[in-house]
């Protein structure tokens, strides 16, 4: 399976993927990385991997639905069968969506219905302190329209945390997760 992978930062999900694909556990190869800054370090990623990586900036003079529709001109290129949400901060429109119905993928870390948007680690961590919760995870979804990180989940799973643990170790364990949640059910995806 063809997968074009969209970044914001650092790429650690992508690499994930990069290194799947490359050791053959993931039958999936990534035809490009794009990302909307170019600065973010999965860029670097993808060009040591001997991926295509393109910046495609959205200059803030330029109309939304516009810069949707010219990253979707630019990701069709490749021709791809799933496209990979990875740490991409900006949510996209029908414009963008609707050229790919039923095979934008996105990861989200939290449980399906938590903690929707930006920093929903720390958020999640904060509510646990607060005594809210006691558990939190980390899902895959469709992304069907433009709610934010909600869709039909298509893999989850759920972390305990640890009396006393600090946010940097929640953390760390939360993005171990996503890697191998990610990787596992791209794989279900790509078998079908
Ligand atoms: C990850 O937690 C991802 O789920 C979130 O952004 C973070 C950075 O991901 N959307 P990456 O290291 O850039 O893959």
């Amino acid at each position: 399976a063809r997968l074009v992978v969209l970044i914001s930062g650092s790429g650690t999900n992508l690499q994930a993927i990069l290194d799947a694909c490359k050791e053959g556990s993931l039958h999936a190869g990534v035809a490009a990385v794009i990302s909307n800054r170019r600065e973010a370090y999965g860029l670097e990623r993808a060009r040591q991997a001997g991926v295509p990586a393109l910046a495609v900036p959205k200059r803030k003079e330029v109309d939304r639905r516009d810069y949707d529709r010219a990253l979707a001109d630019q990701v069709a290129e490749f021709e791809p069968d799933w496209i990979v949400l990875a740490g991409w901060l900006r949510l996209l429109s029908m414009e963008f969506l609707g050229r790919f119905p039923g095979r934008v993928v996105n990861i989200h870390p939290a449980l399906p219905g938590t903690f929707p948007g930006l920093d929903a680690i720390e958020r999640a961590y904060a509510a646990w302190q607060r005594g809210e919760i006691d558990h939190s995870g980390v899902m895959v979804h469709l992304v069907p329209d433009e709610g934010v990180d909600a869709g039909p989940v298509l893999g989850q799973e759920r972390i305990d945390f640890q009396p006393g643990e600090p946010l940097e170790s929640f953390e760390a364990r939360v993005h171990e997760l996503e890697h191998r949640l990610y990787v596992d059910t791209l794989r279900r995806l790509v078998t079908g």
